[in-house]
């Protein structure tokens, strides 16, 4: 300490370091991934990426900490950095990309925008055949955790833990180690993400642990693989047994949606984990909006999921019936959309005038008195100006006590009207459909005496309360009616085709039941999620493509450990075209519930997944790694974007060599006809396109015969001309191509129409579907 000069400078030059340091904390860090070049490596780290990582981030960034470093799903890590520190970091050598991290939604229509109801999953069950084999596939869903207390976890008649598995059961907050067995198999938390961008976390609200807070995630994940709980139900509504897709299979948990979100530096974390754990299916019921692959995490850590033999089932949003709404739709990924089950809970609204509605509830207590009280439009009983929306504090009590109060659905849960309809002292809700959901019901656990009524009751009984000086209604929960038709009928609120992203594949692929599934909850919440419902309950019932997705989860890994050869898009292929798009007897259309009219492959994709023919197809249409770079090539990827989607820098196109998006060898078609394809646009204008498939024999020996046919007054002009029209087969794993050639007179722009194009050696059906755009 002899020279004061330089202890004088070093402490001016540690401010200076801290003045910098309290500036750049200042400016907003947020957290990005981080996509590095492993072959880039130098060779000084070869033995440790993880340092590499450190390397950069530190050159570019003295303040930030990593997340999280990522092996297997990707290479790279992701970290919080300002905006500066990010752009920095892309320049650096061996980096392919720094996207910002996004947030992603689960799939259940309890979230404000929806509604849902209903189950169906065991009786989809019933039609397979218990297969000893599927103990050995892991189901690894990615969700709100996991409540192991549930019997849809016992693990009774199931043999050892595969030794092919490397997960465990994480502890933390209320979640023992001790809490997984032969069935749950693992149980993980990834909460790094989530809380960097939000703060931490309320201890009192969610577990810091794979502890399901939500209920999401027990629901999903017994869908899937839960084993079979006779005398299941909620309040005695959909009772019978509640049995997953793949009652033998086994579960892990990947917590990765907290009660602020699903964060996607967490759920590639959960992602790099489940495949190095050695999940053979992964189920993901969230979803962002759609982006290019190169910047969606999913569609990231789905690829390299495929690459390492893993098939990633994603539900396809819930935001339909508008078009071009869906989520998750790389063509790696199995997207499941959703569909109603012949299983209805009915409630009546019967009106002083009387007149008498069906409407659909699970509502279980108190009944009203049998004699009618008055009813009041909640558009009237506000000082609001969206009054009919019964937000919370918007009804005036006076107007509202002890009556039965119509409220319309839209931008507020459904369940949470009737928690504002009680609050305010009604004494029941009518919630009525508007033209965003038609006549789709979706049957809630209302805290007050309720039902759901489609739009054309609701005109109805909005119209016999504007017109009777003093009208009056009673209501009368039914309980559960089965057998109800049709069924299935796309839900309204599935999200709908055409693929914003990649308009030449078709999306979604199938549909699955989604609307009022019963399968198994948490106990730390109520069956409507709300604060205010303190009842608690083993099952529960609820919608989304959150439960579509899980249905086809399951079922996957039932054709896995079936066919354990199989890869993942053989396993697909084989769920699409199998899967039925009419009715049984086979000529009438499946229906869309938010218009009451014909549902299209943009609604349903290959149709409704039909489990017990799609263990015997007969033929596939499979692909690989690199059938997908292929087509990565064809969107015209960079080689850096390759590298991020596909983790590798080996990957590359050839450039002597024309590449098409609509060459991927898919089980579906969409054609696009463009106007440039034929004479400036004139109506006489011809436009070819023409595709080769290749078909895989995964079934006996046998001679294919090819029909097509097309739906629709547009489609009735194109000709669909396949050669050749007969595909011998004679052993298995025997693979033969052919072309089709789709040729159209032109259409308006925005014109579209169907078609189905089916091989069969009059054992199996092999089926795809045809949607044709015109632009
Ligand atoms: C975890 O184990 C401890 C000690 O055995 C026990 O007291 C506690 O109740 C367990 N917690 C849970 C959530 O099972
Ligand atoms: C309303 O109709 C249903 C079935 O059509 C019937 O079961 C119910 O008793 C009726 N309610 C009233 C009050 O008329
Ligand atoms: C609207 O009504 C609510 C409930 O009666 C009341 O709390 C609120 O103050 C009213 N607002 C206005 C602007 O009158
Ligand atoms: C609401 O109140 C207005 C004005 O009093 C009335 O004209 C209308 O019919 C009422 N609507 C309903 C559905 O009660
Ligand atoms: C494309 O180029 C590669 C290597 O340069 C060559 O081996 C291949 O034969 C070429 N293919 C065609 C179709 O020209």
């Amino acid at each position: 300490m002899g020279n004061p000069v330089m202890l004088r400078a070093l402490v001016l030059a540690a401010l200076a370091v801290a003045a910098a340091a309290a500036a750049a904390a200042t400016e907003k860090r947020k957290t990005y991934i981080v996509h590095m070049a492993k072959s880039a490596m130098p060779a000084e780290y070869a033995d440790d990426h993880r340092e590499w990582y450190g390397a950069s981030l530190r050159s570019v960034s003295a303040a930030s900490n990593m997340l999280y470093a990522y092996d297997t799903v990707l290479h790279g890590f992701s970290a919080r950095l300002t905006a500066q520190e990010a752009a920095d970091l892309a320049c650096l050598g061996g980096v392919l990309a720094v996207n910002p991290e996004a947030r992603y939604e689960l799939h259940t229509t309890r979230t404000p925008e929806f509604l849902g109801i209903a189950d169906g999953g065991a009786d989809q069950g019933g039609l397979f055949p218990q297969s000893g084999t599927a103990a050995d596939v892991v189901v690894g869903v990615l969700d709100t955790g996991v409540w192991p207390e549930s019997r849809s976890y016992d693990d009774a008649g199931l043999g050892e833990v595969p030794s092919f598995w490397k997960g465990r059961c994480v502890e933390g907050a209320g979640f023992n180690a001790s809490a997984c067995n032969r069935k749950l198999v693992g149980a993980r938390f990834f909460n790094r993400g989530y809380e960097a961008a939000m703060g931490p976390m309320d201890t009192d609200r969610e577990s810091r642990s794979p502890r399901d807070d939500d209920g999401h995630g027990t629901h999903t994940s017994s869908t899937a693989a839960g084993a079979a709980v006779p005398g299941a139900s909620l309040f005695g509504f959909a009772s019978g047994t509640a049995r997953g897709m793949a009652p033998r299979a086994r579960v892990a948990v990947y917590k990765v949606c907290w009660l602020g979100g699903c964060f996607s530096s967490d759920i590639l974390a959960g992602m790099d984990a489940a495949v190095a754990d050695g999940c053979g299916v992964l189920s993901l019921s969230l979803g962002g909006g759609a982006a290019d692959y190169s910047r969606d995490s999913v569609a990231i850590g789905a690829f390299s999921a495929m690459e390492q033999n893993v098939l990633v089932s994603c539900s396809a949003g819930n935001a339909g019936p508008g078009s071009s709404t869906l989520s998750n739709v790389a063509p790696w990924i199995t997207t499941v959309g959703a569909g109603t089950l012949d299983r209805d809970f009915p409630a009546y609204v019967a009106l002083g005038n009387g007149k008498n509605y069906t409407g659909v509830s699970l509502y279980s207590g108190k009944a009203l008195p049998s004699t009618p009280l008055p009813i009041i439009y909640a558009a009237n009983a506000s000082n609001s100006t969206a009054g009919n929306l019964c937000m919370p504090g918007t009804l005036t009590p006076e107007k509202v006590a002890g009556k039965i109060v119509v409220c319309d659905r839209g931008v507020s849960a459904r369940v949470q009207k009737g928690f504002v309809v009680r609050d305010a002292g009604g004494a029941g809700m009518v919630l009525s459909n508007t033209a965003a959901n038609g006549q789709e019901l979706v049957a809630d656990a209302h805290l007050l005496p309720a039902t759901g009524v489609g739009e054309r009751e609701g005109v109805a009984i909005k119209s016999y309360v504007a017109s009777d000086p003093s009208p009056t209604a009673t209501i009368v929960v039914a309980g559960t009616q089965v057998g109800v038709h049709p069924s299935p009928v796309v839900a309204a609120f599935s999200s709908r085709g055409p693929n914003m992203v990649t308009p030449e594949i078709l999306k979604p692929d199938i549909i699955a039941p989604g609307v009022n599934i019963l399968a198994a909850w948490t106990g730390k919440a109520g069956p409507t999620g709300l604060a205010a419902d303190t009842r608690r309950v083993g099952f529960n019932i609820i919608s989304g493509t959150s439960m579509s997705c899980p249905h086809v989860s399951g079922l996957a890994a039932l054709l896995r450990s079936a066919h354990p050869d199989w890869s993942p898009a053989a396993v697909r292929s084989a769920l699409m075209t199998t899967a039925y798009a009419t009715y049984s007897g086979g000529s009438s259309p499946l229906l869309d519930a938010a218009t009451g009219a014909t549902a299209t492959p943009f609604d349903y994709g290959a149709g409704h997944v039909d489990p017990s023919r799609a263990v015997d197809p007969g033929l596939v249409y499979d692909l690989g790694t690199r059938d997908y770079v292929d087509f990565l090539c064809a969107l015209k990827y960079s080689p850096a974007m390759i590298a991020t989607v596909a983790r590798s820098r080996d990957f590359s196109c050839a450039e002597n060599r024309t590449y098409s998006v609509g060459g991927l060898n898919y089980p579906s078609f969409s054609v696009a006809f463009s106007t440039a394809n034929g004479e400036g646009g004139e109506s006489s204008a011809a436009a070819t396109v023409t595709h080769t498939r290749t078909l895989t024999n995964v079934g006996g020996a046998g001679t294919y015969k090819v029909s097509t046919s097309v739906a629709g007054a547009a489609a009735q002009g194109v000709t669909v001309a396949v050669e050749p029209t007969e595909l011998a087969f004679t052993s298995a794993g025997e693979k033969k191509s052919y072309t089709v050639r789709f040729t159209s007179r032109s259409q308006p722009s925005g014109t579209s129409g169907f078609g189905r194009l089916v091989w069969s050696d009059g054992k199996h059906s092999v089926a795809s579907p045809i949607a044709f755009t015109w632009t």
